[in-house]
């Protein structure tokens, strides 16, 4: 993937990977610098492969109070738009407030004016082997990662942060490094896929959002992986084959916790372990997984 990451797919931005054509560094500027936050925005904030759009399509029903029209109309990536994609970037800023806004961007080149707002951050991790699972796959799909490598050699490539948008764990370790200092609610892919009730219930009572039973019910029901597998809204079978094939692997591939227990061998996960390891050593945080 390296050699790909050179090439005129790619462009870096201060040590990190961005797909060119959707991402400029002017935008990306503009993001860091200039991007107004507000108090009452809401960011959506994922490492990629992370379950990010599972959020968007929770948080998009959730401002629709369960109401799944929207969701079925609007693509996912209007509903909730990105402030460092150059073609999204007016969409977020135009929106009336509340705003909600996704992002993928490390901490380090997030906009600055979070640090001095009230506004909130939704952060959802997920366990990095599932995510490399999730990624490998997601290069069949994707135009822009033409060369579909072997897990077994994303895996190093993974673990030197030679992907997009960097390392997971500077990714990771950034924003827990300031979960203090800005308004933020962490969650994980594995909750929303044990408890996507208690999940959902959990994002309204961080937004300060009362949704009754059957509104709570209706986002549950339509967040589902089978639901949105089905919606085009939101699955990225509308979007053009050249930048997404869903025909050579679907987005929405196999929705669950675990997989990557299907591809590693057992070097592998010895080789992520000991990274893993040394590279969160002085995180004081222990996610789902750290557990197992
Ligand atoms: P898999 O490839 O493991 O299936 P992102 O949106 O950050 O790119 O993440 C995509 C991953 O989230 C994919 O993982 C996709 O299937 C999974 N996903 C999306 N919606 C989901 C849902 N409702 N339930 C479970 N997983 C979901």
């Amino acid at each position: 993937m390296l050699e790909r990451m050179s090439s005129s797919n790619f462009l870096e931005y201060r040590g990190c990977l961005f797909p060119a054509g959707h991402y400029e560094i002017d935008s990306l500027e503009y993001a860091r610098n200039e991007f107004q936050v507000r108090k009452d925005d809401i960011f959506s904030i994922t490492y990629p492969k992370s379950g990010t759009t599972w959020m968007q399509e929770i948080l998009s029903l959730i401002r629709s109070d369960g109401d799944p029209n929207v969701s079925r109309t609007v693509p996912v990536w209007e509903r909730i738009p990105w402030v460092e994609v150059t073609s999204l970037r007016k969409k977020a800023e135009a929106q009336p407030s509340t705003r909600f806004i996704s992002s993928h961007l490390p901490v380090h080149l997030f906009p600055k004016s979070l640090f001095t707002s009230e506004a909130k951050v939704i952060y959802t991790v997920r366990d990095p082997r599932d995510i490399l699972v999730s990624l490998h796959f997601f290069s069949r799909t994707a135009g822009f990662l033409d060369e579909l490598d072997k897990i077994e050699d994303l895996l190093p490539k993974f673990l030197r942060g030679e992907v997009l948008f960097g390392s997971w764990f500077d990714h990771v370790r950034g924003w827990l490094g300031v979960r203090n200092q800005v308004n933020l609610l962490l969650l994980t892919y594995e909750e929303l896929f044990q408890d996507l009730r208690g999940s959902v219930l959990r994002i309204c009572n961080f937004l300060g959002k009362e949704l009754n039973e059957a509104a709570v019910d209706s986002v549950v029901e339509n967040a589902t992986f089978e639901k949105m597998k089905d919606n085009t809204m939101c699955n990225y079978s509308t979007v053009s084959k050249k930048h997404f094939d869903v025909q050579k692997s679907p987005f929405l591939r196999k929705g669950i916790s675990g997989d990557w227990k299907n591809h590693f061998t057992p070097a592998m996960s010895e080789s992520f372990d000991a990274a893993y390891k040394e590279a969160m050593k002085d995180v004081n945080f222990k996610f789902i997984w750290d557990q197992c």
